[in-house]
Formats: C-alpha cells, sequence, structure tokens
C-alpha cells in the first residue's frame, strides 16, 4: 500500500512544502491574517486529498490485488498522457498501448496494466477474461457512466449508447424489433444506392484512382439515412449535401470533446451547435412526417414491406419527439462510419490481394452470376465471403479502444498479484480502458502460422475454414447483452455490396503508395484514405 500511496501523493506533497517554504520566506511581506489563511487553505486541501488518498488504497487493499503500473517520471502521471495524446496526433495509439503493456513484465499475462494520472486511476486490458467480465459476466458493475453521458447529450441525447441500467435496457427493447432477419434481409435500399455508388467508383476512365473510403462514407450515409428515415441525403449525388457536411462536424468535436476530459469547457463550440441544428433541422421534419400519421396508419405502414421505415416502426411504439430524434440519431451514428470504414479496409486489403478478389469473383459467379441481384439467403452462403468479412473485422476491428467505468466497487478476474493470475481491484468510477485493436492482434492467441494458417498478422480469408477463435477473442461487435444490435444489417449491407462491386469490376489495384495509417477519433478509419482502381470487364 505504501508505495502506491507515494505515487499518488508525492506531487501533491512537494507543492505542498515548495508552498508553505514560499509561503514562510515571503511572511514578512503580507498581512498575519493573508498568511495564516493561505497556510490554513493549503494545509486543508493538502490533508484532504491524502485522507482521500488513504481510504482510496485502503479499499483497493480490501477488493483486490493491482497490476503492474506504467512507470510516471513526471507529476501527476503528466508524462503518461502526454505520450498517450502525442501517439494519438501521430496515428499511432496502438504503439502507445503496446508500450503500455510492455511495462507488465509477467510472463503469464501481460495484458494489464494501471496508470496514474491527475489523480485519477486507469486501467487498461486487452485480456479477453477481463474484458468478458466488463462486457457480460460483471456487466452490472460496469457502464458508461454519467460522464460519458453529460459528454456525449447534446449530440445523443438519452439514448441507447449513452445510458446505462433500466434507460439502456428499455431503448434496446425500442430497437430491437427494427433488427429482425425480415427487416434485415430487405435489399432494396442498398441495391438503390449501390446503383449510384458503381459509376463514381469506374471514375473518370477505366482504371482511374478513386478515393474509395470517401465513396463508402458517401454510400453508407445514404442507405442509412434512407433505411431510417424513409428518405435519403442523396450525399452520392451531391457531395456537398448539407446534412453530409453537418453530421461530420459534429462527430469531428463531439471526438475532441470526449478527448479534451478537464479541459472540454475550451473546446470551441460554435460550429459545432450550428451543425447539430442543421442535422436536428433534417431528422425533424422526417419525425414530423411520421407523427401525423394516425396509430393506425403507422402500423399500417410498418406491417407493409415498400412503407416500412425504422422511424415509422419506432414511431408506432412512442410518439415522444425527444425519444426518437436521440434513439435514430444514435443509431445513424452507430451504423454509418462502422460499415465504411470497414468496406475502406476490405478494398484496401483486396487491391493488394488479387488472388482473394479472384476466388470472391469465382464464388459469385457460382452463386448468382454476373448479373443477378443476390438474395439474403445467397449472401449468407457465401462461405468465402463471409470469411473475408470475418478477416478484414479481425485485422481492422471497427471500435479499437473502447471504455467502461466501474458503476460499484468491483474486480476484473485476473492480471493482478505477482503472477498475474489474482484478481485486480476497481473501485467505483475508475475507468477501464479495453482494446478490441490489440487483443485481435496478440500472437499468443493464435495458432502458430503454417500452410494452412499464415502469419496473424496477414490477410487471409482461407485461415477461418478450419479454425473458430478461442472464446472472447474475437470480439468485432463486442459481446454480452451490449453486442452490436446491427450486426446482421452491416453484414448484409456489406457482403451485398461487395457482391455488386465485383460482379462489375474485374479487378480492384491498389493506388497506395504506403499503410494508410490508423486513425481512431471513435472508429478505426484509414488516416490518409484509400485510393484504388476499379478495372472493368472488357
Ligand atoms: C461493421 C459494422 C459494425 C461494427 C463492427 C459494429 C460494432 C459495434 C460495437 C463494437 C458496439 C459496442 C459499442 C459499445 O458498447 O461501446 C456496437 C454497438 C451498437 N451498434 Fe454496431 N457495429 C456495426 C454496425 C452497426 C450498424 C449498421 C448498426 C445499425 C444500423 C449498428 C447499431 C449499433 C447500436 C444501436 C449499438 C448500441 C448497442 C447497445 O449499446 O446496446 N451497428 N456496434
Amino acid at each position: 500500500m505504501l508505495r502506491h500511496l507515494t505515487e499518488r501523493t508525492w506531487a501533491n506533497t512537494i507543492v505542498f512544502f515548495t508552498f508553505i517554504i514560499t509561503l514562510s520566506c515571503f511572511s514578512r511581506y503580507i498581512s498575519t491574517f493573508i498568511f495564516f489563511g493561505s497556510y490554513a487553505t493549503s494545509l486543508y486541501f493538502y490533508l484532504s486529498l491524502t485522507s482521500n488518498a488513504v481510504s482510496e488504497e485502503r479499499k483497493l487493499d480490501n477488493l483486490g490485488k493491482r497490476a503492474p503500473s506504467i512507470p510516471s517520471y513526471a507529476p501527476w502521471g503528466l508524462d503518461i498522457l502526454f505520450r498517450a495524446l502525442y501517439a494519438f496526433t501521430q496515428w499511432r495509439n496502438h504503439e502507445f498501448w503496446y508500450y503500455a503493456f510492455s511495462q507488465n513484465k509477467n510472463a503469464n499475462n501481460q495484458w494489464t496494466v494501471e496508470a496514474m494520472t491527475l489523480g485519477q486511476r486507469l486501467t487498461f486490458t486487452a485480456d479477453e477474461e477481463n474484458i468478458k467480465a466488463i462486457l457480460a459476466t460483471k456487466f452490472q458493475d460496469y457502464g458508461k457512466g454519467p460522464q460519458f453521458r453529460k459528454e456525449w447529450k447534446d449530440f445523443l441525447g438519452l439514448s441507447i449508447f449513452t445510458t446505462d441500467g433500466e434507460m439502456w435496457h428499455n431503448s434496446r427493447m425500442l430497437l430491437r424489433p427494427q433488427f429482425i432477419k425480415d427487416r434485415v434481409s430487405d435489399l432494396h435500399t442498398f441495391e438503390t444506392h449501390v446503383q449510384k455508388l458503381l459509376p463514381l467508383l469506374a471514375g473518370s476512365h477505366n482504371g482511374a484512382t478513386v478515393r474509395v473510403d470517401d465513396l463508402f462514407y458517401r454510400f453508407t450515409l445514404d442507405a442509412a439515412t434512407d433505411f431510417l428515415f424513409g428518405g435519403s441525403v442523396n450525399s452520392l449525388e451531391d457531395s456537398q449535401a448539407d446534412f453530409a457536411e453537418a453530421f461530420t462536424e459534429v462527430q469531428r468535436t463531439q471526438a475532441t470533446i470526449a478527448r479534451a476530459g478537464p479541459l472540454q469547457h475550451f473546446v470551441p463550440k460554435k460550429s459545432f451547435y450550428k451543425a447539430l441544428d442543421t442535422l436536428n433541422a433534417f431528422v425533424g421534419r422526417f419525425i414530423d412526417q411520421a407523427l401525423q400519421l394516425s396509430p393506425e396508419e403507422l402500423e399500417k405502414t410498418t406491417k407493409s414491406d415498400e412503407g416500412f421505415t425504422f422511424l415509422h416502426a419506432l414511431a408506432s411504439y412512442t410518439r415522444d419527439r425527444e425519444v426518437l430524434r436521440d434513439q435514430l440519431v444514435a443509431t445513424l451514428l452507430a451504423g454509418r462510419d462502422t460499415t465504411a470504414v470497414t468496406l475502406s479496409w476490405l478494398f484496401y486489403e483486396l487491391s493488394n490481394h488479387p488472388e482473394v478478389v479472384q476466388k470472391l469473383q469465382q464464388e459469385i459467379t457460382t452463386s448468382v452470376g454476373l448479373n443477378r441481384e443476390p438474395t439474403y439467403d445467397d449472401l449468407k452462403n457465401m462461405r468465402y465471403l463471409q470469411h473475408t468479412l470475418n478477416e478484414v473485422l479481425r485485422l481492422y476491428p471497427v471500435v479499437p479502444y473502447n471504455v467502461r467505468v466501474a458503476l460499484n466497487d468491483t474486480t476484473l478476474p485476473r492480471g493482478g498479484g505477482k503472477d498475474g493470475t489474482e484478481p485486480i481491484a476497481i473501485t467505483k468510477d475508475t475507468p477501464v480502458g479495453y482494446s478490441t485493436l490489440i487483443l485481435h492482434r496478440r500472437e499468443d492467441i493464435y495458432p502458430s502460422p503454417s500452410a494452412t494458417f499464415k502469419h496473424h498478422l496477414e490477410f487471409s480469408p482461407e485461415r477461418w475454414e478450419n479454425w473458430t477463435p478461442k472464446s472472447w477473442t474475437y470480439i468485432p461487435f463486442n459481446g454480452g447483452p451490449r453486442i452490436c444490435i446491427g450486426q446482421q444489417f452491416a453484414l448484409t449491407e456489406m457482403a451485398y455490396t461487395v457482391v455488386r462491386i465485383l460482379q462489375r469490376f474485374e479487378r480492384v489495384e491498389s493506388r497506395d503508395e504506403e499503410f494508410p495509417m490508423f486513425r481512431s477519433d471513435i472508429v478505426l478509419q484509414p488516416a490518409k484514405g484509400v485510393k484504388v482502381a476499379f478495372v472493368g470487364r472488357t
């Protein structure tokens, strides 16, 4: 306990004594009242900080063990913060995480560490047992927490993304029926927007270079707004569409707010609120139209295949404008970037693996030919295509870094004690960061490379033919009660898009000069974009 207490309090102690010594040196120049007033106030703060630290350390000792710490050589762990921020600005977040885990010298289990920064204890993990506890076995003990809700309130309100406990459960119940098989197997919306996407992929001439990530962002926005509201923003036709720009701006500032921590009040928010107005006006128009329908009319529309929209279905459960707005915007956020970045990474890999493109084309030709629109069942039966999607989500999991906060005093099952096998103490409000990217790229969870299993960092859909990941070591959609609700929608949209593109084009050629780098604002984006050329059939 003494070591951890010293870690927590040494900087405060130095500041306190420096202040007292300075105060004493200048005592003759200041009034006795100010002297004793300052002395008493600083003593009060110092003692209360120290006493809080002592009781926190006692609580931790009673709860369990500690994980190895990331060493810090500057007051309040500022060097750790600086290192993390620097890595973030250089698109090298993963290097910070690898550095953090390299500080754990425990041969049994190096995948959990902790750090103290600005008086706050943080835990980082890429250990599947700890992630399983956070997301499933100790689900009641970990959540998004009040701070997250506060930071995201303007954008996402009290929606499925921001809430815990009963409020989250109610949101989940409200949204769940909209993702049943009957709904996600309706491929009509995807076809409409794929037809707008294909000529843009072709570019100005056969083999022209295109920024495929940009086009996928616009494509998934168009498809998602169509599915959710029954009206698309059509950003593929008009790249300057107000809504698309506003949505991007809101996300950009939101990511900054979320990362700024205590400095978030200094983040300029004028353009954020302006963009939020544009977004709300767009969503509001559709909500007004839906609410003009009587409950009977809504039910009729919801039951018919053509008239169905996500919004109409929700409006037949609740007529609360705010609830509708928040859930729709949250689903739009969840549904748009996720599929856009996965398709971008996929085409980055395909452009570097012509043999995979060839195999996909063989499968497409045998299953549906080069013209017919695939059905939901066709897509599910294309094994190589499903393996390709699994593989891209293994190497590029959409949410690379995530965080949960302890909602009460609890533990993580392992990583503590001398040999790293004992439970780690976690007190209420402690954030636990977990990384799916690091987990998916851990060498020790894979078989050794062989003729049938390429090195784990290589893109190889074939590895899925005879291999199943160990439990909780492959979690691109998370796991437990909060598992991605849109998983089937996403897999169907992406499979459909890949099939339609590879029916139209024979080859995908890379035009990138180097690896696009990992940008991880909220989702894992290719930082430098993905440039490819689509070569059509002659
Ligand atoms: C490649 C595509 C996708 C991936 C990899 C993905 C992954 C994830 C992950 C990791 C989470 C958990 C986030 C957290 O709790 O911190 C999540 C939650 C969620 N996803 Fe997805 N997602 C994808 C596409 C979609 C789509 C297309 C939709 C809807 C149209 C969607 C809707 C949601 C919703 C509503 C949640 C919140 C669930 C809850 O908290 O109960 N996702 N997704």
